[in-house]
């Protein structure tokens, strides 16, 4: 069951106008939370995240963080018992086609729910194969806005090369993957690039910023020019549908120093153990 402008349905019965300003304009933003044993890992997170991209569109957020974690828990309820990968998006509703904001429109709610996808054991003992990207999106890449043609075509050119993300820089800088943020090891130092608008502030992120603290590793966020990414010891990607994953090639080229080369390096390791703690609730 999905749900839709208040309503609860059939995917197959859903439909939206083709006048919808998310199908028009790409005009709206959206989010996407993990569900595990029936649990949304670090809701709060995601609905502070939902109320900036509504803030930076001047769309108004139709519901509180109360009623979002209503809906989703109960879509949670409605779809099973298995571990679930919640996404909802809020577009600036139906109007005539013009550029400027319609006036006295609802907006579009529309929320679903699919089984949360799964880390194959041998992405997790070796790593994924990634390859760089120009990063030419626009500059305010911290709203999950669903305009995500510039994401697309990225990941596309990882896809094309059977490659799992792309790594992409920016003016010589590592930014962000398609879905994904990037992390650089140096020695036992994590690196990850600041949150500013070139990069979406992702939610596992934080959680790994958070897991790393309390662990009493090292960690700095800072720049990462492309020639200091080259030389990383360790490189990760981290999502709300994959936590964290290692890049262990990257250009075809193995990433890491010769004691782990093209393999997960004991950083990541640590780190994987951790938030799966942190996502299961075991730790
Ligand atoms: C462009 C981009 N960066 C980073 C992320 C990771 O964010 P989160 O950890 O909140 O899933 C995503 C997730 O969809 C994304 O689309």
């Amino acid at each position: 069951m999905i749900f839709l402008n208040g309503e609860w349905m059939p995917i197959e019965e859903a439909k939206v106008s083709v006048l919808d300003r998310g199908f028009i304009y790409g005009d709206g933003v959206y989010e996407y939370v993990p569900v595990i044993n029936g649990k949304p890992y670090r809701l709060e997170g995601h609905l502070v995240r939902l109320n900036n991209s509504c803030k930076e569109i001047g769309l108004k957020n139709p519901y509180s963080h109360a009623e979002w974690s209503e809906l989703v828990k109960k879509i949670v309820e409605k779809n099973g018992t298995h571990d679930q990968g919640v996404y909802w998006q809020i577009t600036r509703g139906v109007a005539k086609r013009d550029h400027s904001f319609p006036v006295g429109v609802e907006p579009t709610v529309f929320m679903m729910s699919n089984p949360l996808p799964k880390l194959t054991q041998e992405q997790i003992d070796n790593g994924v194969p990634c390859y760089t990207f120009p990063d030419t999106r626009w500059h305010r890449c911290h709203i999950k806005s669903i305009s995500l043609l510039g994401n697309v075509l990225a990941k596309q050119h990882a896809s094309e090369q059977g490659g799992a993300e792309v790594v992409m820089l920016r003016d010589g800088f590592l930014t962000e993957a398609s879905a994904s943020n990037v992390f650089c090891v140096f020695g036992d130092t994590i690196v990850s690039a600041p949150k500013d608008n070139h990069i979406l502030g992702g939610i596992t992120l934080d959680a790994v910023t958070d897991l790393a603290k309390k662990a009493g590793m090292k960690l700095e966020v800072r720049p990462v020019p492309a020639a200091e990414m080259w030389a990383a010891d360790e490189m990760w990607l981290s999502s709300s549908s994959k936590g964290v994953l290692a890049i262990t090639t990257l250009d075809d080229k193995p990433i890491g120093n010769a004691a782990h080369k093209g393999k997960p390096g004991p950083v990541f390791k640590k780190m994987f153990a951790l938030v799966q703690a942190d996502l299961f609730g075991t730790h």
